[in-house]
């Protein structure tokens, strides 16, 4: 046992964990951070970050076998999988790094081991050399997740891959089968494709990107169905079969069944609360399944003690696990701050870029608010021919009455960005009149979400 007594022990150093130690470090703390892998969380190592480079990497091989129609000549392209995999590797290797002077810079004591919660402010720590026992205040857990299995298909690093095998492979399959066309599935098949694997991508419920507005999701899958990915809706994988070709894949649509052969299979069916050996049982933590149950301070029925992130399930993305972090720290250090959801934009990684915040068409009509929708299409945008890439649309929702924005929703180029103007717009109450009469640089991406909104204000003067 150490002698000393910390104010806050964070438990998973994710974007969640990290930016909860720096926060209650901040706020005159004394913290430790317990790690038992790299700094940074699944974001960092297996999840954002490295899909990122990678996609980075496809964006110029396409940019290369474009380059005459922008009048440039190169050479034939060439694809080095092991660059760029060590690029990868390298970025990661320098944000763990940046991670790591953030916490040595608040002063934060980094612990590398697994923790465990033993007692009310204690928590055992095993590393290499033994076991750990330290003291304190609060303890905010941020252990993350990990991905869900389908029972029958656990990876095997042979033939059936989750997403962190998937970001590591040493050559690039002829052909892949992906289950699952959430986040994860539609971000491999864009990368995949790109790289020469024909992709073919299975999902259970009638469309790509369920939590998307529905137009949006269904823009984008008809761009990667003429990118040839194969997108099969209301299908489920019945069999697989390994034979010395590969692996032959039955699955079940509403046409039939199809016979789909195939080098590998990555599952890609969602995120499990990682829990593991943290002793919640033992000290009583409520849980709701899986997940630790929190109420809107993060705390869990424990007093002084909170969870975060993909822990708590709700929304896994890392900007929220970063949200909640900085709330529980908040708390933790004797603060009141209740966590608000209105306002996450959630990005899709693929080409081109789907983004969204607030609420969908659907969603509005669901909930009976009468509204008029504003759209405008990149094709329009001088920008966006200039870039060679105007494809997409904004789609603003705006309430019918008032003209306030509740939802923005983006295909096309530099979406994932384009959002944060919507974001705002929503945080600050702002109308479809407010963005219509801001002045947007010319030439310039954002134009095209002025557009939209013109167009919505349009349809409220008409009485549309
Ligand atoms: P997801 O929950 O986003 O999507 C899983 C999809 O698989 C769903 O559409 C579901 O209907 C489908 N599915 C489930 N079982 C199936 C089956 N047996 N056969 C066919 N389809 C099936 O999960 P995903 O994509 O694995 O991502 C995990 C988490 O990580 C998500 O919460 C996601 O938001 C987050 N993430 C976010 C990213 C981003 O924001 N850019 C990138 C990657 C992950």
């Amino acid at each position: 046992m150490t002698s000393e007594m910390f104010d806050v022990i964070v438990i998973g150093g994710g974007p969640g964990g990290y930016t909860a130690a720096a926060k209650a470090s901040a706020l005159g703390g004394k913290v430790a951070l317990v790690e038992k892998e790299a700094l940074g969380g699944t974001c960092l190592n297996q999840g954002c970050i490295p899909t990122k480079t990678l996609l980075k990497s496809t964006e110029v091989l396409e940019i290369v076998k474009k380059a005459k129609e922008f009048g440039v000549e190169t050479g034939q392209e060439e694809v080095s999988l092991e660059k760029m995999l060590d690029r990868k590797k390298a970025i990661i290797k320098r944000l763990n790094t940046g991670v790591e002077f953030l916490m040595k810079s608040h002063k934060i004591s980094i612990f590398k081991g697994a923790g465990r919660i033993t007692g009310q402010g204690e928590v055992t720590i095993s590393t290499l050399s033994g076991q750990l026992i330290l003291r304190t205040r609060n303890i905010i857990i941020a252990t993350g997740s990990k991905p869900a299995v389908i029972p029958g298909l656990e990876p095997d690093e042979q033939w059936i891959m989750d997403s962190d095998h998937a970001l590591s492979l040493e050559s690039i399959p002829s052909s892949l089968l992906i289950i699952g066309g959430g986040a994860i599935g539609v971000e491999f098949a864009s990368i995949y494709q790109k790289l020469g694997a024909k992709v073919t991508l299975v999902e259970a419920r009638d469309r790509i990107l369920p939590f998307a507005d529905e137009e949006v999701s269904g823009d984008l899958k008809k761009m990667m169905t003429r990118e040839k990915i194969a997108i099969l809706t209301e299908a489920k994988v019945a069999e697989i079969n390994k034979s010395e070709e590969g692996l032959l894949v039955n699955v079940e649509t509403p046409q039939g069944i199809k016979k789909i052969q195939v080098d590998k299979v990555l599952v890609a069916v969602g995120r499990r609360p990682d829990c593991e050996n943290l002793g919640l049982e033992e000290i009583g933590i409520r849980m709701e399944g899986e997940k630790i149950a929190v109420n809107s301070k993060m705390e869990t029925n424990i007093q002084h003690i909170y969870a975060i992130g993909d822990v708590i399930g709700g929304i896994l993305l890392a900007h929220v696990a970063s949200a909640e972090g900085s709330a529980a720290a908040v708390n933790a250090m004797g603060g009141q701050k209740q966590m608000n959801y209105s306002v996450v934009p959630s990005c899709i990684y693929t080409t081109p870029e789907l983004a969204t915040v607030g609420i969908t068409e659907e969603q509005a009509k669901n909930e009976g608010i009468k509204i008029v929708v504003g759209k405008s299409q990149f094709i329009s945008s001088g920008k966006a021919l200039a870039m060679g890439e105007n494809k997409g649309l904004v789609k603003i929702v705006a309430e019918a009455c008032s003209g306030k924005i509740l939802g923005v929703h983006i295909l096309g180029p530099q979406a994932t960005s384009l959002i944060s103007e919507g974001a705002l717009a929503i945080k600050l109450g702002a109308t479809v009149e407010d963005i219509a009469d801001t002045i947007h640089a010319h030439p310039s991406l954002p134009e095209t979400l002025m557009e939209a909104a013109e167009q919505a204000v349009k349809l409220i003067y008409s009485g549309k």
